[in-house]
């Protein structure tokens, strides 16, 4: 795979929509999206990505209802327990992003544990997004920033040191299943390069194979940064501009006046 597309983050949405045509309940599209994200864990895990970051609740899904906030929460500390003994065999770092503060105690304690546990780890960096915002975590770097250097301007390297998890500041590829086109707050400073892909799968029949597929396509994609791309060398300009410049001397005197 090319080298550049290492540092992965996928908005999974598509969940609720699932279960509605399915006339089921929306946390039964929940229960099928941790499946899918074992699925993918594994499939970045093989594919040696540097990390996944994984939007799995965001600073806006508090507006919905308590039963499924509260599901949600369940469904994280399942999650831990199926996969603790995965994790660590295939040598996942993992690590929570976001203000998480308000889990059940017991979800914490295992959160810190499989923090410690794999801390050493230098296989997949593996990031649950959880009480998650973009906005809040480029405050929330500021304000660390402020509290520690009161009377200095914070530039881009103190400010990507005060980020959550300082190690993650740039993110090559963004996938959102589900349909819609929009970042919803995900990774605001570290996408600023991104590439973007949008995939109408709702998140529980995503899988390996269309993930594959999807990095396959975009690591074709020419990434610029901002620059002009793969350069000509001066001699093969020349040779070309040599080759042109008759059509282009009577192309610009046409447009003379
Ligand atoms: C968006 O779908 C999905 C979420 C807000 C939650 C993401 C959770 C999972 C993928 C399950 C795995 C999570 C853990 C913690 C292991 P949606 O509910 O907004 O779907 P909709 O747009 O169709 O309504």
């Amino acid at each position: 795979m090319e080298k550049s597309l290492k540092d992965v983050a996928i908005i999974m949405d598509g969940n609720g929509r699932w279960a509605r045509n399915r006339h089921r309940p929306r946390i039964w599209g929940h229960v099928r999206g941790a499946h899918v994200v074992s699925e993918i864990v594994e499939s970045s895990s093989d594919l040696n990505l540097n990390s996944l970051t994984l939007y799995a609740f965001s600073t806006e899904n508090w507006s919905r209802s308590k039963e499924e906030v509260y599901f949600l929460f369940k469904l994280l500390d399942k999650f831990l327990d199926r996969e603790k003994e995965k994790i660590l065999k295939n040598n996942i770092q993992f690590n929570v992003l976001g203000d998480y503060s308000f889990l059940p105690e017991k979800t914490l304690k295992k959160i810190i544990n499989l923090k410690s546990l794999t801390s050493v780890a230098d296989g997949l960096k593996l990031n649950f997004a959880f009480g998650y915002g973009g906005r809040k975590e480029i405050i929330d770097a500021v304000n660390r920033y402020i509290e520690l250097n009161p009377n200095k301007a914070i530039d881009l390297e103190s400010l990507e040191n005060n980020l959550y998890d300082s190690s993650l500041t740039d993110v090559d590829l963004i996938i959102r299943t589900g349909g819609d086109l929009r970042i919803s707050n995900f990774l605001l400073w570290q996408s600023a390069y991104s590439e973007l892909f949008f995939t109408d799968t709702f998140w529980p029949d995503f899988s390996k194979t269309e993930f594959e597929e999807i990095l396959k396509n975009v690591s074709i994609r020419e990434r610029r940064f901002g620059g002009i791309g793969k350069v000509l060398s001066f001699d093969n300009q020349k040779i070309i501009a040599k080759k042109h410049s008759d059509s282009l001397v009577s192309e610009v005197k046409s447009l003379e006046f």
